[in-house]
C-alpha cells in the first residue's frame, strides 16, 4: 500500500505515537481530577503537550493553548465566539465546510474575498477591498485541496490595521508550515492533531488570543465547581467533560517528533516528492496539475485531474493498484469553486513524512495506466 492521503489524516505515525497512546490506557487516568498518582501523570501529559505547542506555534501562555477533538471544534468554537447572526465575515476562496457550513448555520453574511490559485497578491487585495465593516474574517493557511500557501501574515497585517479579528484554519499547514500566532495577532488558529502534527484522530488544538472565548459545549471542568457558569479562564472554559488522554498523549510524541526533524526539513521532503511526482507526469498533456509556477506558494498537496477519467473512478482505479488517495471536492466546494474545479472536482496526492521517491513514482506509473 502507498498512502498518499495525508491531507486527509497522517495515517503513517512516529512509532512513539502509537507507544503513548498505549501506555497512556495502562497508566494515565484523568487530569485535574484527583492527587493520586495517574491522575497527576495525565496532567502533566496534558502540560507537556501544551507547553510543546505553544513553543511550536508561539504562544506565549500555554493556557491558551486549548485541546479540542478536531479542527471542526476548534473552528466552531472560534466562529461562534465572534460571529452572530447577520454579522459580516469575510473569508478566502478556499475555505473549509467546517468554516463555510458553520458561518451558514450562524446565519452570517459572508463574504468571498475569492481569488485565483497560487496568486498571494490577489489573495492579499481580495481581502482588503472586502475588510471594512467585517465582524470577523477566516482564512486558511494552507488549501486542503490544493496544497496553496495563503498570505495569512499579509491577511493578518491588514485585519490588524483594520481592527478585525481573524480566525487562521492551520488544518493543513500545522506541523510543516510556520505559525507565529502572537506574532500575527489573530484571535483564534485551529487545526487537527492527527494531520500534520502526526497524533491520532480525535485530538485537535485551538490556540486563543485570550479568554473572550464563548463555550461551545458546557459541564465539569475539575475547578470552581460549585459555580453554575463555565469558569472565566482558558483553558477549562473550553475544556469541560473528560479529555483524551491517549489522544494528547499520542500528539506529544507526534509534536516531539516532528519538532526533532524539523517543520521546515519536512515541509522541504513533502515539496520533493511533490516535484518528482509532478515533474514524471509533466510530459503527458491529458493530466492537468494544479502546481504552483512557484514552489514556494505550495506545501504537500497536489491536485491532478486524469485526462477525461471521472475523479471517482479515478481514485478507484489508484485503490485497486494499492495507491490510496482522496477524489472529489474534499469538503471544500468553495475551494474548487474558486479554482473552477466545481463540476467534476480533482485527485488529490498529499505527501507525509513516512513517503518516499520510489513510492510517488510508483504512484506516478499507476496514474500513467489509468490512461492506457
Ligand atoms: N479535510 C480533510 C481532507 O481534506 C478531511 O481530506
Amino acid at each position: 500500500m502507498i498512502y498518499l492521503d495525508c491531507a486527509a489524516t497522517s495515517f503513517q505515525k512516529p512509532a512513539a505515537v502509537r507507544y503513548a497512546v498505549s501506555r497512556a490506557m495502562e497508566t494515565l487516568s484523568s487530569p485535574g481530577r484527583g492527587g493520586y498518582e495517574s491522575a497527576m501523570a495525565a496532567a502533566e501529559v496534558l502540560l507537556d503537550c501544551r507547553l510543546a505547542l505553544a513553543d511550536l506555534f508561539c504562544v506565549k501562555d500555554p493556557e491558551r493553548v486549548v485541546f479540542t477533538s478536531s479542527a471542526t471544534h476548534g473552528l466552531n468554537i472560534a466562529i461562534g465566539s465572534l460571529v452572530g447572526p447577520g454579522d459580516r465575515v469575510v473569508i478566502s476562496g478556499y475555505e473549509h465546510n467546517a468554516v463555510w457550513r458553520t458561518l451558514r448555520g450562524i446565519g452570517a453574511d459572508v463574504r468571498i474575498a475569492a481569488s485565483p490559485l497560487f496568486d498571494p497578491d490577489a489573495a492579499v487585495e481580495a481581502f482588503r477591498k472586502l475588510l471594512p465593516g467585517a465582524k470577523a474574517a477566516v482564512c486558511t493557511q494552507v488549501s486542503n485541496v490544493f496544497g496553496y500557501i495563503l498570505p495569512v501574515d499579509k491577511i493578518a497585517a491588514l485585519c490588524r490595521e483594520m481592527g478585525v479579528p481573524l480566525i487562521v484554519d492551520a488544518s493543513q499547514g500545522a506541523g510543516t508550515v510556520g505559525l507565529d500566532f502572537d506574532g500575527l495577532g489573530c484571535a483564534f488558529a485551529a487545526m487537527p492533531g492527527h494531520k500534520g502534527l502526526l497524533g491520532p484522530q480525535g485530538t485537535g488544538v485551538l490556540l486563543c488570543r485570550d479568554e473572550r472565548v464563548r463555550p461551545l459545549i458546557f459541564g465539569g471542568t475539575g475547578s470552581v465547581s460549585a459555580e453554575a457558569a463555565m469558569p472565566a479562564f482558558l483553558p477549562d472554559r473550553l475544556e469541560p467533560g473528560t479529555h483524551n488522554v491517549p489522544g494528547i498523549a499520542g500528539l506529544l510524541e507526534g509534536v516531539k517528533w516532528l519538532r526533532r526533524k524539523t517543520p521546515a526539513a519536512l515541509l522541504a521532503h513533502e515539496r520533493e516528492l511533490l516535484a518528482a511526482f509532478s515533474d514524471a507526469l509533466a510530459g503527458d498533456r491529458r493530466i492537468r496539475q494544479f502546481r504552483a509556477p512557484d514552489p514556494v506558494d505550495q506545501a504537500g498537496v497536489l491536485s491532478v485531474q486524469i485526462g477525461e477519467t471521472d475523479c471517482e473512478e479515478a481514485a478507484e482505479r489508484l485503490a485497486e493498484r494499492g495507491i490510496d488517495v482522496r477524489a472529489g471536492l474534499h469538503c471544500a466546494p468553495l475551494a474548487h469553486e474558486t479554482a473552477g474545479t466545481l463540476d467534476r472536482g480533482t485527485v488529490r496526492f498529499s505527501f507525509s513524512p513516512f513517503n518516499t521517491a520510489g513510492e510517488v513514482l510508483t504512484a506516478a506509473e499507476a496514474v500513467e495506466k489509468i490512461l492506457g
